[in-house]
């Protein structure tokens, strides 16, 4: 079983800082984003979202394209968190690599069912790490000629490679740490965690 630490749970004031808390299980570490804070952060996007195509979509719904399967989570909130017409689609990517590292080389596993020519579309991501995922997809949806394509991840890792600078949307920065919950797994594992967290010491 796995709880989350309640006082963590209540501080919302430092939004994209480490909280420390004593690992709940064996193999969890800390907190790095808290629910409160997700759902903070998500509402704040979903506005910004609305705000910024409330004049662009003429007829037709946006279209947004959730990566399984670490954004369903993400996506779930932020499509409840747009007051405008939408459609959802999802693509599944797998990425040759281990389990906490990926190596770039994307693999299409399911393919959208919408068709985007002309749409309006955002690409709903999990975490951006070394941008490969990301430069990839954005690729293969380009050449289906969508009216406009943007990003949105929910987290992104500082890291030495500086990530797409294209990105419009961005949740929160996130150390380099291997992080799970709120949908990210590892080896399929915590992804109903309510919150982002490190995983602990084996
Ligand atoms: P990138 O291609 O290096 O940017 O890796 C992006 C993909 O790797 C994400 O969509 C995730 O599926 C996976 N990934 C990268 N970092 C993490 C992590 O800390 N936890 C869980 N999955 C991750
Ligand atoms: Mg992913």
């Amino acid at each position: 079983m796995t709880s989350v630490d309640p006082d963590a749970q209540s501080r919302s004031d430092a939004p994209r800082r480490i909280r420390r808390s004593a690992p709940s299980s064996g193999s969890l570490g800390e907190t790095v984003v808290s629910a409160e804070q997700l759902a903070a952060r998500v509402r704040e996007l979903g506005a910004q979202i609305t705000s910024d195509y409330a004049d662009e979509l003429d007829d037709r719904p946006l279209v947004l394209v959730g990566v399984l399967k670490g954004a369903f989570m993400f996506l779930a909130d932020l499509v409840r968190s747009i007051d405008l017409a939408t459609e959802i689609d999802f693509m599944a990517v797998a990425s040759y690599g281990s389990a906490t590292r990926t190596s770039g080389v994307v693999r299409i596993v399911k393919d959208l069912d919408a068709d985007l020519y002309d749409r309006h579309v955002i690409l709903v991501e999990d975490i951006v790490d070394t941008g490969l995922t990301l430069r990839y997809l954005r690729k293969n949806l380009k050449v289906r000629h969508p009216a406009s394509l943007e990003v949105c991840a929910l987290l992104v890792r500082d890291g030495p490679q500086r990530p797409d600078p294209a990105l419009r949307y961005e949740g929160f920065r996130i150390p380099p740490d291997f992080v799970v919950g709120y949908g990210l797994d590892h080896a399929e594992r915590h992804r109903n965690l309510p919150d982002v967290r490190t995983m602990g010491e084996p």
